[in-house]
């Protein structure tokens, strides 16, 4: 079946685009009797794999025998496995690949499920080759469980099911890279931060500054905007390295920039993380339970033992974590017991861009707009409500945790770094 045809038949013209790479090569290979991961017994043993429990496995039994009825479902179907699954794995942007809603109606979120479950035998083939523990599978997998009850297909339409968005979430499961360990997630990858960060060599303590050419406002928070260097409290910051010295404007653990240079001899400060340095990502993932604060200790723990000896291909030199979370204003807003407060001071917060909408959804609910109606049931919900009806903004952060500095409960940088001993930076 052509590009067209499919697209036609099922209501999708105006997506189309996103399938039309390799589509004709795909379809050549479609086996007569249909994909064959569709096949009841198939799709039985894949739920079974993925720890789905046996309602939700009927569900995704149901769909799939709806998918193989249909041939130009079926065509997508192959042609999602082949481009994500086959011999040469592609990595398009799967947030483009648009659900089958008028095929599928109420069962259009199990669409990529059903890819997903597919894609079952080369998870099964990393996690081989690298030996990873049954315990490790068994928590990672059941993410997929997790995200079609909790997710935003199912708080949008009240079904099982995955928006593209956590499709391709998934996948970072599905293709051996991310691994969930206790409460927390951890990913390899670069470093995407803009500051550099050195660490004194006769004390130890860390220190970041902010990348050149950046804009702040006066309290150190990132300035948004392209007219943020001519915002009347906006300054911009510099960075000099040279074999003899470092000279820029260090960020403060608790994640503002300080509008004051220092100047820093580079015989006595190396180099510790830096853009596209190697990196393991944290994720948090939806709760319940919450991130109790014992179990991030013991989630990023389990990570320092897991990743050397799993991928010792993957060193990586901090934990590096970029969410709504570590806005540093929580901590003035939240009760001082808040696990998210307590996570914070735990790792050097840096500054990043507005949280906005990602922040709403995930505090008031999906697409919150107005927030003189959304809901104030927690503290947080009611603090930040009243935050936003004084003209505040809520924020996004990033944080760095270095597995030297690795002292869960004594909040290291805190109490241990330039910003409490600052006679090191001169
Ligand atoms: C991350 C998460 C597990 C933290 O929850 P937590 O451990 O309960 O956090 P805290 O202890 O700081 O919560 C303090 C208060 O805020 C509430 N709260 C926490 N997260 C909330 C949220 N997303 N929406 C509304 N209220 C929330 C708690 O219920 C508690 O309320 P209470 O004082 O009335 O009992 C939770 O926010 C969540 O599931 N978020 C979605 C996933 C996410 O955003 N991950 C980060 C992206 S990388």
């Amino acid at each position: 079946m052509n590009l067209q045809t499919m697209a036609h038949k099922l209501g999708m013209e105006d997506a189309a685009a996103a399938f039309r790479e390799e589509w004709d090569a795909i379809q050549q290979t479609l086996p007569a009797g249909g994909p064959p991961f569709l096949r009841p017994e198939q799709v039985a043993r894949d739920c079974e794999t993925a720890l789905l429990p046996a309602d939700m496995a009927q569900a995704v039994a149901a769909a799939a025998q709806r998918v193989a009825a249909n041939d130009a479902l079926s065509a997508l179907a192959w042609y999602c496995h082949c481009r994500l699954f086959g011999e040469e794995p592609a990595h398009p942007d799967l947030k483009s690949w648009p659900l089958p809603t008028r095929a599928l109606d109420r069962d259009a979120g199990l669409f990529y499920v059903l890819v997903l479950l597919s894609g079952i035998p080369n998870m099964q083939r990393v996690h081989r080759q690298r030996g990873i523990p049954a315990d490790v599978i068994r928590e990672t997998v059941l993410n997929l469980k997790r995200c079609m009850e909790r997710e935003d297909y199912f708080l949008r339409t009240g079904h099982w099911g995955l928006s593209p968005r956590m499709f391709g979430w998934l996948m970072n499961h599905w293709r051996g890279v991310l691994y969930q360990l206790g409460r927390l997630q951890f990913k390899p990858g670069p470093f995407r931060g803009k500051l550099r960060v050195f660490r004194n060599r006769g004390t130890g303590a860390v220190l970041a500054l902010a990348q050149d050419g950046l804009t702040f406002r006066a309290n150190g928070e990132m300035h948004e905007g392209s007219d943020a260097a001519r915002a009347p409290d906006g300054w911009t910051s510099t960075l000099e390295v040279t074999g003899t010295e470092i000279a820029g404007f260090p960020i403060d653990p608790r994640g503002c920039v300080v509008r004051r240079q220092m100047r820093l001899p580079a015989r006595d400060w190396q180099p510790a993380l830096a853009p596209e340095d190697p990196i393991l990502e944290i994720h948090i993932p939806t709760g319940p339970p919450p991130m109790a604060h014992d179990l991030c200790g013991e989630s990023l723990r389990r990570a320092m033992a897991f990743f050397p000896k799993y991928f010792p291909d993957r060193p990586f030199k901090a934990f590096v974590c970029s969410s709504w979370i570590l806005d540093p204003q929580l901590e003035a807003l939240l009760k001082p017991e808040s696990n998210l407060v307590r996570f914070q001071k735990e790792v050097y917060l840096y500054p990043l861009l507005g949280a906005g909408a990602t922040m709403n959804s995930a505090v008031f609910g999906l697409g919150t707009k107005d927030i003189r109606t959304a809901p104030r049931r927690t503290s947080m919900q009611r603090a930040l409500a009243e935050h936003i009806e004084k003209g505040g903004r809520l924020r996004s952060g990033g944080c760095f945790l270095f597995p030297e500095d690795f002292d869960w409960g004594t909040q290291v940088y805190r109490s241990r770094g330039v910003f409490s001993t600052s006679a090191n930076a001169r």
